[in-house]
């Protein structure tokens, strides 16, 4: 009897033994199959050269084949990337602690300055003494005092154009803007002509993030002289001049905590990427997508029309008096909601993050494990493409945020996901300076020009955009640049 209990409890034991074994087993596969982990056969370097060399593809490859969450080994790191609306969601309001941008960072300090043991040092002067800066003057209320001369500076800027035949889409739009928003920051010194410059060192960033071996005379050569550029603006900046708001504040405040002009010119060259880079991408598309679709150049520019004409009076009163806060009238909500769905079709990865410790993030799917030591990568490309989010999400829809009665809070879809701007901790500081100089730009554009892609005569729904770059990081960037006719509008 005794013998028949001891077997009893034997095979008891071995059936729970067993079963924990097996539950265990349960467990770790299904935690090892969400995210799904994207295969490579080498160990260590793992999908490195996929993703160097064609960020873009890679990702949207994997999205394909693995579905909007997936982790992936680059170089020993390995790679949480998240695309869907609450994943992306869910990371973006961890704590900032759990979940640090600072790797981001160092990542544009990488771009602009080689010396990495000063990467500490830019990284607290942007954080601490710049960004607070920026929060006081660059929030909703307070940027209508810094763009009072930006329509002004637009215009005169645009009217060059005006004079050749034929002319690049992207220099037309893009040195305008460049020169106009760059004045805003470093002031009454700051030269137009390092538009050229600038171009030829932004068309290295790419290459520059994912650390491709990389080595061009003419981008460092670029990069040297706007830094210099950007030490004697800083250092000329007069506070009392009302040109120079901005880059007073900067000075002064560099000047207060001692830090040199060397290491002020890397973070202010740091800001100017997150200036510029998406930016003068997005308007880019913008103008690329009106052409493609003459019906939505057409209403968009009777929508300027008139109301430029009801809100000013003439183009002449708008550019004296444009600010952001007219510029968010419902007047203008056609514009609004191009800029809108440009951002929202151009968005590709918005922020990397590093976990300082386990984690895990929510998902539709249920949980996402992270790893102290993972990287969480936002690619919210397929949240904002998602047909169930968007019906027909590929496509440029010009009125699709307009009935979301814009209140200028950027509030482009509610309950949508639209991460364009970032969110949480991280969101984007420069988003109503961001969205007035694109305004500015197109409504000054399309009042001043009637704008054919050349050799075409007309508009045409034959005429394609070009495709986006393989290399494109956090908007897509194009493979080519595209050619148009200016002509000056009659009714001017
Ligand atoms: C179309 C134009 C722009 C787009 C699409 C855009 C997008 C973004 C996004 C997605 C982020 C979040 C990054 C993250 O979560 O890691 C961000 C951050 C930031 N943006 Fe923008 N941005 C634009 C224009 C500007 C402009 C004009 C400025 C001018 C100051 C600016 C300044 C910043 C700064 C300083 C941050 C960092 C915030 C932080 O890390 O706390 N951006 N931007």
């Amino acid at each position: 009897m005794t013998s028949y209990m001891l077997t009893t409890a034997q095979i008891s034991a071995v059936i729970i033994g067993l079963g924990f074994v097996l539950i265990t087993h349960v467990v770790s596969q299904k935690e090892s199959t969400h995210p799904p982990k994207v295969p490579s056969l080498l160990p260590w370097i793992g999908s490195a050269i996929r993703y160097v060399f064609a960020p873009t593809r890679f990702l949207a490859l994997c999205c394909t084949q693995f579905g909007p969450v997936f982790k992936v080994l680059v170089g020993g790191r390995n790679i949480i990337v998240v695309g869907t609306a609450e994943s992306i969601r869910s990371a973006l309001f961890t704590d900032h602690r759990v979940l640090t941008a600072y790797v981001e960072h160092y990542n544009h300090f990488h771009v602009v300055c080689s010396d990495t043991s000063l990467y500490p040092l830019i990284h607290d002067t942007i954080t601490y003494k710049l960004f607070p800066v920026f929060d006081r003057r660059l929030s909703k209320r307070a940027v209508d005092d810094l763009t009072g001369h930006c329509a002004e500076t637009i215009f005169s800027r645009l009217k060059a154009f005006s004079e050749h035949e034929q002319v690049s889409l992207r220099r037309s739009l893009n040195e305008p803007l460049y020169v106009a928003v760059t004045a805003i920051f470093l002031g009454s010194k700051f030269s137009p002509d390092t538009y050229d410059d600038w171009v030829t060192f932004l068309d290295s960033v790419p290459k520059r993030l994912c650390r491709l071996p990389f080595w061009s005379v003419p981008s460092s050569r670029a990069r040297g002289r706007l830094l210099q550029h950007v030490i004697t603006c800083l250092q000329s900046a007069n506070p009392d001049n009302d040109d120079d708001k901005l880059a007073g504040d900067f000075s002064k405040v560099l000047r207060e905590n001692n830090i040199s002009p060397e290491v002020a010119s890397f973070v202010v060259l740091t800001v100017m990427l997150f200036l510029h880079t998406n930016m003068l991408d997005v308007v880019f598309w913008l103008f690329s997508w009106l052409m493609a679709d003459p019906l939505a150049f057409s209403s968009l520019r009777d929508e300027i029309d008139r109301a430029v004409r009801e809100e000013f009076g003439n183009i002449q009163t708008f550019i004296a008096e444009a600010s952001p806060q007219r510029l968010d009238s419902p007047a203008f909500a056609l514009l609004n909601s191009a800029i809108l769905e440009t951002t929202r079709l151009t968005t590709l990865q918005t922020g990397l993050r590093l976990a300082e410790c386990d984690l895990e993030l929510k998902d539709e799917e249920g949980t996402i494990p992270v790893r102290k030591g993972e990287y969480v990568l936002l690619f919210p490309r397929p949240a904002q493409r998602n047909e169930a989010s968007y019906p027909d999400g590929h496509r440029f829809v010009i009125d699709r945020f307009v009935q979301d009665q814009y209140q200028g809070e950027l509030t482009a879809a509610a309950g949508k996901p639209y991460f364009a701007f970032g969110a949480g901790r991280h969101l984007c500081k420069g988003r109503y300076l961001a969205m007035f100089g694109m305004k500015v730009l197109t409504i000054l554009y399309l009042s001043l020009f009637d704008v054919t892609p050349a050799p075409l005569e007309r508009r045409s729904s034959k005429w394609e955009p070009p495709q986006s770059s393989a290399h494109s990081i956090g908007t897509i960037r194009p493979t080519k640049d595209v050619f148009v006719k200016l002509r000056p509008r009659a009714t001017l």
